[in-house]
């Protein structure tokens, strides 16, 4: 049996883990933040996890999973997607992995439409067009259960000041973890409470309430269908939205 856990704002992780989970007999997806909340001795042979790169790094959002996770697999894979820089990503995963006696096997990138930032729609479909022979050749590997951890690299840039510096321009520059809607397109659908990962919005009055628990995935500000959203100094707008094309709404609102 195996597993495949994701994290996904915006889909491009979700989809990935999907891909690779067609390759994979009896194997099932589950979300990180699920994990997190009901966490269980794994007992797959196989596991493996995907999800995006913020930061030069993993989501630190991620951290609290990586904490917990309770696995022994004879075979164990990460995949990392991106906007085009990893910095450090695939080597802060094994190291989390190390402090849990689990030892990374095979892990890559995947160079998809960076949801940051955003281009326009005809470069976000060369991007997936793109990255589905990069995401084939790693599903097949998996399958094959190859060893290759030839991406996960030591950059002593992204490790001494690359990564602090980027979140210290996110979050006081930015300060993107800090949401706010635009109440006069807000229809109040309830759209944006549905999406977020770790459930950190609640629909009051109609209205978005947005709490302490966001993970920067900028899942409510693209999957609003007003634009209503901007995170932080960030301002929403139609041609300034990504979603995975192949992912559904519904999927990502599936808890
Ligand atoms: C807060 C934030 C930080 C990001 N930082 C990076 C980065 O350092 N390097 C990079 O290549 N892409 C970066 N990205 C782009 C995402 O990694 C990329 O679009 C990813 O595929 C999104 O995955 P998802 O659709 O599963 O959420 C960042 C995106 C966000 C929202």
């Amino acid at each position: 049996m195996a597993v495949i856990f994701y994290f996904s704002g915006t889909g491009n992780s979700l989809y990935t883990a999907k891909c690779i989970a067609q390759g994979l007999k009896d194997c099932r997806i589950e979300r990180m933040t699920e994990y997190i909340k009901n966490p269980y001795k794994i007992e797959d042979d196989t596991v493996g996890f995907v999800c995006p790169v913020y930061c030069f790094t993993l989501p630190p959002y991620l951290h609290k999973f990586f904490d917990i996770i309770d696995a022994e697999p004879n075979y164990c894979f990460g995949v990392v997607t991106m906007g085009g820089n990893q910095g450090r990503a695939l080597l802060e995963l094994k190291e989390r992995l190390s402090k849990k006696n689990i030892t990374l096997n095979y892990a890559k990138t995947v160079v998809m439409p960076d949801n940051f930032f955003v281009k326009e729609n005809k470069d976000c479909l060369s991007k997936l067009e793109a990255a589905q022979p990069v995401i084939d050749e790693i599903s097949q590997s998996i399958a094959l259960g190859k060893q290759d951890c030839t991406e996960v690299k030591e950059a002593l840039f992204w490790k001494k000041l690359g990564t602090s510096v980027g979140w210290w321009f996110m979050r006081d520059v930015l300060r993107i973890d800090q949401v706010f809607e635009y109440s006069t397109r807000c229809v109040g659908c309830g759209i944006c409470a549905q999406v977020c990962p770790t459930g950190n919005i609640k629909m009051k009055g109609k209205k978005p309430n947005f709490y302490f628990e966001c993970a920067n995935c900028f899942a409510c500000k693209h999957w609003c269908p007003q634009h209503a959203i901007r995170v932080g100094g960030m301002k929403s707008q139609l041609d300034k939205s990504y979603t995975n094309p192949f992912i559904s709404l519904k999927e990502m609102t599936n808890r």
